[in-house]
């Protein structure tokens, strides 16, 4: 599967390859620097590429890596490949047990280390963190406003879990997650709960608070002891990923990210 192509506006549509429309402000990037982002080589290879003719723009060899162009609006072609640019890449990754949702740390494995080199590109974060024990869905993308707006305390992007507990659940906790737990000064807004296994439960909440789940059911009186995100949104996570795998998101998911929407398990509203 190809990653699909973002750009700050909209998609592909609004531009016509080579013309300006609308106004739209022209980024030049030195050309070393748009291949290298799309990893089709490294800077240095990329100067032995122009050397050898290898790259041209709209039709003309690149005579220099300093040149500039802008790679929305420009034909670019390496070994008479056209080039199909993308702004921003979106992957989901199935985190793995273990693995900091970080994107270095000096001492242990981030997910960002699991990436296969064709997907590596410079600015990938991961979106949200998941702790170091929970599996699932973990956005990873260079797109800082799209993470900013699924961040944000007031976005409100649904996301669901799956709990395994030490004891068994009760109808008393459902309730009192749909009432709204608060642990002192803390207070979560109202999540839905439904007991799938005696000791099982999806819940979906949507705020994203520093160790939301456990706290939650930490203050029913019971401890998570497996916990595993199913969907961002209206996003699910595809089960074909084995765990420390991932893919980049399809056109279809990326919109219903950016549309923030949410999949048909909540019942009570989060406003
Ligand atoms: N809630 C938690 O407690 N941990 C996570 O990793 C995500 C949500």
């Amino acid at each position: 599967m190809t990653p699909v192509e973002i750009s700050g506006k909209g998609f592909r549509n609004r531009i016509k390859r080579g013309t300006i429309e609308n106004g739209d402000c022209m980024s030049l990037q030195r050309i070393d620097k748009i291949l290298s982002s799309q990893n089709i080589a490294s800077r240095s290879a990329v100067k032995e590429m122009i050397r050898k003719g290898q790259i041209m723009a709209n039709g003309k060899p690149v005579k220099r890596p300093d040149e500039k162009f802008d790679p929305e609006m420009t034909e670019i072609t390496v070994n008479g490949q056209n080039l199909h640019f993308q702004k921003h890449l979106y992957l989901m990754m199935n985190k793995p047990q273990g693995v900091l949702s970080a994107s270095r740390d000096s001492h242990a494995e981030t997910v960002l280390d699991l990436l296969p080199p064709e997907l590596k590109r410079s600015g990938l974060f991961p979106a949200g963190r998941l702790d170091k024990d929970t599996v699932g869905f973990l956005l990873i993308t260079d797109d800082g406003e799209l993470a900013h707006k699924m961040l944000a305390p007031k976005s409100h992007v649904y996301k669901l879990y799956q709990a395994t507990c030490d004891r068994a659940l009760t109808e008393q906790d459902v309730e009192a997650f749909r009432q709204g737990i608060r642990i002192g000064e803390l207070q979560f807004l109202p999540a839905e709960m439904k007991i799938v296994d005696t000791d099982t439960a999806l819940v979906e909440i949507c705020e994203g608070k520093f160790h939301q789940i456990k706290k939650m059911f930490h203050a029913v009186g019971t401890e998570v002891i497996a916990l595993k995100r199913l969907r961002i949104g209206g996003v699910e996570l595809d089960e074909n990923l084995a765990p420390g795998e991932c893919r980049p998101l399809t056109e279809s998911e990326i919109i219903a990210l950016l549309n923030r929407e949410h999949g048909n398990f909540r019942k009570n509203s989060c406003t």
